[in-house]
């Protein structure tokens, strides 16, 4: 009992420490750049309004701040977005993300998926419940089974373009995009067919 008390107190402290640390990501600052530079592509609340352009609406903001600092250091490259990364200053990418973070993907944003029934039933069994005799996990153990993302490192996929879902997946296979942490989609993408991937992707899009 004791212990626990000191554990918990412990705790406390650290986290206040670290919460002060850091100064609070202001949205209403990172507001000012999704009004003027990301609109053009996300929307300036993160719904965007083509399939070329992810939504970042409601992602975590740390996941956010990590890929818009990626794509900044050169970790991960895109043409587009590695020249709109490098137009907001460092110390302004936290208030960014917050305001992004805290907006919802307007739905429905993305269209139904028009894939057949049994393409729909094929992503849904692999996102349940993947597939042992290949070796590939469960996405919801990472993604949520709502695919809502589980804070802090694993990202929303639910309500987003099933085209960039399948890009995605098919640059951690090719090694076009290698910053995902320990190369965990890295090495689940290896195990996914152009098929599997399609299918995986129109059932994640749907997920709300
Ligand atoms: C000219 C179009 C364009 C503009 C403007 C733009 N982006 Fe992007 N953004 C993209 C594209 C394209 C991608 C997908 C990159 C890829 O395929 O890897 C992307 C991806 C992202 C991602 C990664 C999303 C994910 O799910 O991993 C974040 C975060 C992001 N953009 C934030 C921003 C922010 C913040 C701004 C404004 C400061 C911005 N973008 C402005 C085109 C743009
Ligand atoms: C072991 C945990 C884990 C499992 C299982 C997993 N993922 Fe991921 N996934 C991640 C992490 C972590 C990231 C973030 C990578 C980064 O930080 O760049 C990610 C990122 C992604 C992205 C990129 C999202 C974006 O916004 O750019 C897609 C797409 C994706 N995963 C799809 C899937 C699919 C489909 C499955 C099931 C076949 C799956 N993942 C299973 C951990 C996992």
């Amino acid at each position: 009992m004791i212990r626990t008390l000191v554990l918990a107190a412990f705790l406390t402290a650290s986290f206040n420490v670290a919460a002060q640390g850091a100064p609070k990501a202001d949205p209403e600052k990172g507001k000012v750049f999704a009004e003027t530079i990301c609109v053009a592509c996300h929307g300036v609340d993160g719904t965007s309004p083509l399939a070329n352009f992810p939504h970042i609406a409601g992602q975590s903001p740390e996941y956010l701040k990590k890929q818009f600092e990626h794509f900044k250091k050169g970790l991960r490259t895109e043409p587009q977005m590695t020249a709109m990364a490098a137009t907001v200053p460092d110390e302004e990418v936290a208030n960014v993300a917050a305001w992004f973070a805290q907006q919802q993907i307007k739905t429905p944003a993305t269209p139904a998926p028009d894939k057949s029934a049994e393409v729909i039933a094929r992503g849904q069994k692999l996102w349940r419940a993947g597939d042992l005799a290949k070796g590939i996990p469960a996405c919801a153990a990472c993604h949520g089974a709502s695919g809502h993302g589980l804070p802090v490192q694993y990202p929303r996929l639910a309500g987003q373009f099933p085209e960039y879902i399948e890009l995605q997946l098919k640059n951690f296979r090719n090694e076009i995009r290698t910053n995902d942490p320990e190369g965990m989609m890295q090495a689940i993408a290896a195990k996914l067919s152009d098929k599997e991937i399609e299918a995986v992707s129109h059932y994640a899009a749907g997920l709300r």
